[in-house]
């Protein structure tokens, strides 16, 4: 059961192949630090006590945990401090005292396996709840394992040990089966063999992957959860692996999206992240590129070359075209933005026609401004609108006119020039009336 285990994420390691000034785990995927899906899927699948072992560049990722703890409710973050970066074994003895009771069962996860599953972690519990084993590992075959450690089997199939690409044979090199970096573990088991690791390999360092060998030979039973989901059990330790773990999750997500009923005419071609919805029959077009926290409605039509930020949410019918980017704002029931336009801080009502190349200034220079553009409303290209401001219902704004800010424009009225002003046949028509 979820709630009697305990999970230590690994996240203390230099990252060197990384070749950065900052700590490899928060490095991003869609602008979300890798640790962070790691976090939320360990969350997601009921696992509420977490230790994350920090070390490398510590401040910077504990100010992370600090702002994830606050996102958390009823989970807790513990962070543990690996003095030097000696292993992943050593890495895993210093939370030895956070995860205290032995009678219960240890996570373990990579902090650079970022896009693991929720679905393969309950599979893998699942498998440890049947085995009862000292230790049930996560592993994949892929067709190539390079770089990977090897899961070594008997002629029987049992695992016997793992060994890591460095210091394996040409024949080991050979095995397929590789080590995903999961394993739930018996505590009792793990840490009667964790301080027996020695660091005798070709990088001198403690490898948490010998306590596998360690729990053979004491008869403690090591099984295994074979992900057939090779895309998600990616490690990534080089730029060239974080870009694959990019397009990993890009096209995972665009599938789940065409399988519930949207059209991507463009795969290679199209951005969407996690935590965004797309409503059944809307259209996405190539070049397209769509942040979290996005809320595409049905219907609508999106692209091409269209960037939509967190904060957005498009209305049932709307239409967005190209070189539009729009972020915090909402867009109303078949209001077209169609050509060249920024968007921020907006609520947009329904049927509104916002012009080519118009755009809502939407930063004085110190705060974000909010603005309301009613329903009906009709914005002529090229108009410039100085947030706050609010276009009134059916308003008019003429080709190129810049509207400053607080000129509120009242419902059916017409505003033109530079800055804007109501047209003057206007006031009149109201006034005799
Ligand atoms: C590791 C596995 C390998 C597996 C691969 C999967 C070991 C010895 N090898 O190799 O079998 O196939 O992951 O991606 O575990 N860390 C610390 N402190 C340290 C060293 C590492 O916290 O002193 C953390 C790192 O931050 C990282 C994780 O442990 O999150 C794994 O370390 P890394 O150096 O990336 O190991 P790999 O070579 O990728
Ligand atoms: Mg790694």
């Amino acid at each position: 059961m979820a709630s009697n285990i305990v999970s230590v994420i690994l996240a203390a390691g230099e990252g060197v192949r990384m070749k950065s000034g900052k700590p490899k785990v928060l490095h991003e995927i869609f602008g979300r630090p890798m640790l962070d899906y790691l976090l939320e899927t360990v969350n997601s699948a009921g696992i509420k006590k977490m230790c994350v072992v920090v070390g490398h560049r510590l401040e910077e990722v504990m100010k992370f945990l600090a702002k994830k703890q606050m996102q958390f409710k009823g989970a807790k973050i513990k962070t543990v401090l690996q003095k030097q970066p000696l292993g992943s074994a050593d890495a895993l003895l210093q939370a030895k005292k956070q995860i205290g009771r032995l009678d219960t069962d240890v996570l373990v996860l990579y902090a650079d396996t970022p896009l693991i599953s929720q679905k393969t972690i309950q599979g893998l519990i699942k498998q440890h709840e049947k085995s009862r084993a000292g230790c049930t590992l996560l592993s994949a075959v892929l067709k190539d394992p390079t770089g990977y450690g090897r899961i070594v089997r008997s002629h029987e199939g049992k695992i016997v040990k793992i060994v890591e690409e460095l210091d394996a044979t040409i024949y080991e090199k050979a095995i397929k089966e590789i080590n995903v970096g999961g394993y739930l573990f018996k505590t009792k088991d793990l840490f009667s063999v964790l301080e027996q690791i020695k660091p005798s390999n070709v990088k001198n360092e403690y490898y948490l992957t010998d306590a596998i060998g360690l729990l053979v030979k004491r008869g403690k039973g090591v099984e295994s959860f074979i992900t057939e989901d090779t895309k998600e059990i990616l490690g990534v330790n080089t730029r060239f692996d974080l870009a694959c773990a990019f397009n990993n999750l890009r096209l995972k997500n665009i599938e789940k999206w065409q399988d519930l009923g949207v059209t991507i005419f463009s795969p290679e071609h199209t951005f969407i992240a996690d935590n965004v919805e797309i409503g059944q029959d809307s259209i996405i077009l190539p070049f397209t590129i769509i942040e979290e926290n996005v809320v595409i409605g049905k219907n609508c039509r999106v692209g091409p070359f269209t960037h939509l930020r967190p904060g957005t949410v498009l209305e049932d019918g709307a239409e967005i075209g190209n070189f539009a980017e729009i972020v915090r704002s909402r867009i109303g029931r078949r209001t077209k933005v169609k050509h060249q336009s920024y968007l921020g801080d907006v609520t947009v009502g329904q049927e509104v026609n916002i012009g080519a190349g118009s755009i809502v200034a939407n930063f004085d220079g110190k705060k974000k401004q909010p603005s309301q553009i009613k329903e009906g409303a009709f914005i002529g290209s090229g108009t410039v609108l100085v947030a706050p401001i609010r276009i009134g219902k059916k308003a008019v704004t003429g080709a190129g006119c810049v509207v400053t800010k607080n000129r509120n424009v009242p419902d059916g009225q017409t505003v033109v020039g530079v800055p804007a002003k109501i047209l003057e046949k206007e006031k009149r028509q109201s006034a005799k009336k």
